[in-house]
């Protein structure tokens, strides 16, 4: 969804051209978020006023950076060659909420005409309306449609009212945020405070990268794991989790700079910071942090003076490659085809093929917890739920508990009754979906112990949490979630194999499966090499309206998740079917122009599997088959086969997922759509 971004150099001569080509740079890495329109804020030229500032100049456009972009060189008012030594410019993409996607109503929002405060925004103020009808009957005028527009009206009011106070823009910003409801990441800008930033948040990530040639001047406090966030490690492999949400080798700050050149970057993802500097803070709810005179300090909302909070500067893991697309058409494709690594690197450290132990230091420390617990509850929205459905069957099976699997809009909206001694575990790729946040927040608010799985360190969830696992499988970009899917999978199989380890009875299972992951990486490159002729079936099937995916068992969250694939980036409808409910309502869709995809593996479920084929085909329907190498009886009975690895039947779903992944890239493809910026969806979900 929305993207920040911002840029601020003391004493760092930068021209005004690298200060665009820096704001856009830094958009274009939030672009696969998802937006409809973008936006900067940059002090223009000075001008000769009775306070001798530079009056700061708003370019936004509707549709792509792009054109923000060439928007920017069309304004001959401005010098591009002029030389900054200090300067702060604001960069916003937004996602349309209040307001239709235009001009006006995309980000940076300003307080008045002269735009005296600029502020960006990510989240939802849901209190906006109270508090416009209180700024109108102040006589302050709005432009635009957007939630946002009230932050900045409002911190003009308190500046024009504070009377004889002598306010910092950090104090102004914080009188303004004790008004504030809902979801927020905002960072200020103001004429009245040339070369000054504020940033601040609730509810929505911000982080603030660091750079300088000068050794930072932080004062160094022993460090401590940040509350919430997942404490990593495995006894065997050390090394392998040297993970940013582990910060041993960073340093406890409150404050950072001390008047020497330094530049910092304001955004709401690391992606936009990590070409920049791998030295980051993450800013916790209701932090304060204001830049003065290059000097970074950190407060806490209504705080007393002299308590301030303690942050981490972080050094982020992110290699600039993994947010490249390099070879690949686009970012989706090339996560399918890093699967055998983002796999392996969910397991890294944390499975011993020796020992067959398996250890999630995120979790070591309360299995006992969790032993004793009622049982599970698996939250999740999207594909982060597939995730849930597709390991639900084999950690029932390990941890002998109950377990449930939810939406998480539709647990909220059930009331759903969560005891203390329930574990409810939250899966999501952000970190930060809002609904699965709700749901967090839900069952903390219960006593639940609540769990996290992840993959964006630093993460709403990784941090509310009790404790968690991180999928490690790396940034993806693509808005179709791939590799965050058989990560989360893993993840979830490994926590199973965890609580069973001193159950005797349940020894050759684990073992079975922990061979089955000790060779997963190459049997996702032997699905991989089926490319080629996926692509021929996508030539024949592309220009349909329809695509039904059917299968039971392990196999019927690869369904869900297929069709979820194909409906999300090739705008067909497409519908993930159990094949025991066939007879039960879907039967009536088939004839023989209906496109249909079974899922038929040898596991439990093969002979009833085999009954739905049967009804399918009895309606002269021609299914293309998944199914394991050398079935004969499917080749007799298919349209088509795509021949997969046989693997152990509760990680078939790992490999059975791939080749639907790849047909909906190709459908996308040959239907000429973006593939990573589906039409009106978003990376991260952030409103309810
Ligand atoms: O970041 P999360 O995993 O919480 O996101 C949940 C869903 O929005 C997400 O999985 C969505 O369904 C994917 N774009 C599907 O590919």
């Amino acid at each position: 969804m929305c993207g920040i971004f911002a840029y601020l150099n003391y004493c760092v001569p930068r021209t005004r051209k690298e200060i665009f080509e820096t704001l856009v740079k830094g958009l274009r890495r939030l672009e696969y978020r998802g937006y409809d329109s973008a936006g900067i804020a940059v002090d223009g030229d000075k001008k000769t006023t009775t306070e001798d500032n530079s009056k700061i100049v708003l370019i936004k456009k509707k549709g792509k950076v792009k054109a923000l972009d060439e928007e920017l060189y069309k304004k001959d008012c401005m010098d591009l060659e002029v030389e900054l030594d200090t300067h702060f410019g604001i960069a916003h993409t937004r996602w349309a909420t209040h307001g239709e996607p235009s001009a006006l109503n995309s980000h940076p929002q300003r307080s008045d005409k002269n735009n005296a405060f600029v502020v960006i925004h990510n989240g939802i103020i849901t209190n906006y309306k109270e508090l416009k009808k209180y700024l109108n009957s102040k006589g302050y005028e709005f432009e635009s449609e957007t939630d946002t527009e009230v932050i900045p009206k409002l911190i003009k009011y308190v500046y024009d009212n504070r009377e004889k106070e002598d306010l910092s823009f950090s104090t102004l910003v914080e009188r303004v945020i004790q008004q504030l409801e809902g979801a927020f990441a905002l960072v200020f800008k103001s004429h009245y405070f040339p070369g000054e930033a504020v940033a601040t948040r609730r509810g929505s990530p911000l982080l603030i990268g660091v750079r300088s040639k000068y050794e930072l001047s932080a004062e160094h406090i022993p460090i401590q794991y940040n509350s919430g966030l997942f404490k990593e490690g495995i006894e065997q492999d050390k090394n392998s989790h040297n993970r940013p949400d582990k910060p041993d080798n960073s340093t406890a700050v409150n404050s950072v700079g001390d008047g020497k050149a330094v530049e910092y970057y304001f955004a709401s993802d690391a992606s936009a910071i990590i070409e920049h500097t791998n030295k980051v803070i993450y800013l916790e709810d209701d932090d304060i942090a204001a830049v003065v005179g290059g000097k970074l300090s950190l407060h806490r909302l209504n705080s007393l003076a002299g308590e301030n909070p303690v942050r981490a500067i972080q050094t982020l893991q992110m290699e600039l490659q993994e947010i490249m697309k390099g070879n690949f058409e686009a970012f989706m494709q090339k996560e399918i085809f890093e699967q055998p690594e983002s796999v392996f690197n969910t397991m890294r450290g944390r499975i011993c093929f020796h020992t067959n132990k398996v250890i999630l230091g995120g979790l070591k420390d309360h299995l006992k917890e969790i032993k004793r617990c009622r049982r599970l509850i698996v939250i999740g929205c999207g594909t982060s739920f597939h995730a849930a459905v597709a390991t639900r069957q084999i950690l029932e099976e390990l941890t002998e508990l109950p377990v449930m699997v939810e939406l998480a809009s539709d647990f909220l909206d059930r009331n759903t009754p969560v005891f203390r001694d329930d574990v409810c575990f939250y899966i999501s790729q952000s970190g930060e979906t809002a609904d699965t946040l709700m749901a967090l927040r839900y069952c903390k608010d219960r006593g639940a112990l609540t769990v996290g799985v992840t993959n964006t360190v630093g993460s709403s969830i990784s941090r509310d949490t009790d404790c968690g696992v991180h999928i490690n499988a790396g940034p993806e970009i693509g808005v179709a979630s791939t590799k965050a899917y058989t990560s989360q999978f893993v993840a979830l199989i490994m926590f199973g194999l965890m609580m069973s380890e001193d159950r005797i009875s349940l020894q050759p299972r684990r073992l079975e499966i922990i061979n089955g992951l000790r060779i997963l990486p190459d049997m996702i490159k032997k699905v991989l090499t089926l490319d080629n002729k996926i692509k021929s079936i996508a030539d024949e099937l592309y220009q349909q309206k329809s695509l039904l995916v059917m299968g039971r068992g392990f196999n019927y969250a690869t369904c869900l998740e297929g069709a979820l694939k194909i409906k999300e980036i090739t705008y067909m409808h497409s519908e993930g079917i159990l094949a025991g409910e066939l007879k039960h309502g879907p039967l009536a869709l088939i004839d023989k122009h209906m496109p249909v995809i079974m899922i038929i593996m040898k596991d439990a479920c093969y002979t009833k599997c085999q009954n739905a084929l049967q009804q399918v085909t009895a309606r002269s329907g021609r299914p293309i088959i998944l199914c394991c190498q050398d079935d004969q009886e499917m080749s007799k009975n298919a349209y088509k086969t795509i021949e997969l690895p046989h693997t152990v039947d509760c990680l078939q779903g790992i490999l059975s997922v791939i080749p639907l992944q790849l047909l909906s890239f190709h459908l996308a493809v040959l239907r000429g759509y973006d593939v990573d910026c589906p039409r009106n969806l978003a990376k991260s979900v952030t409103v309810e």
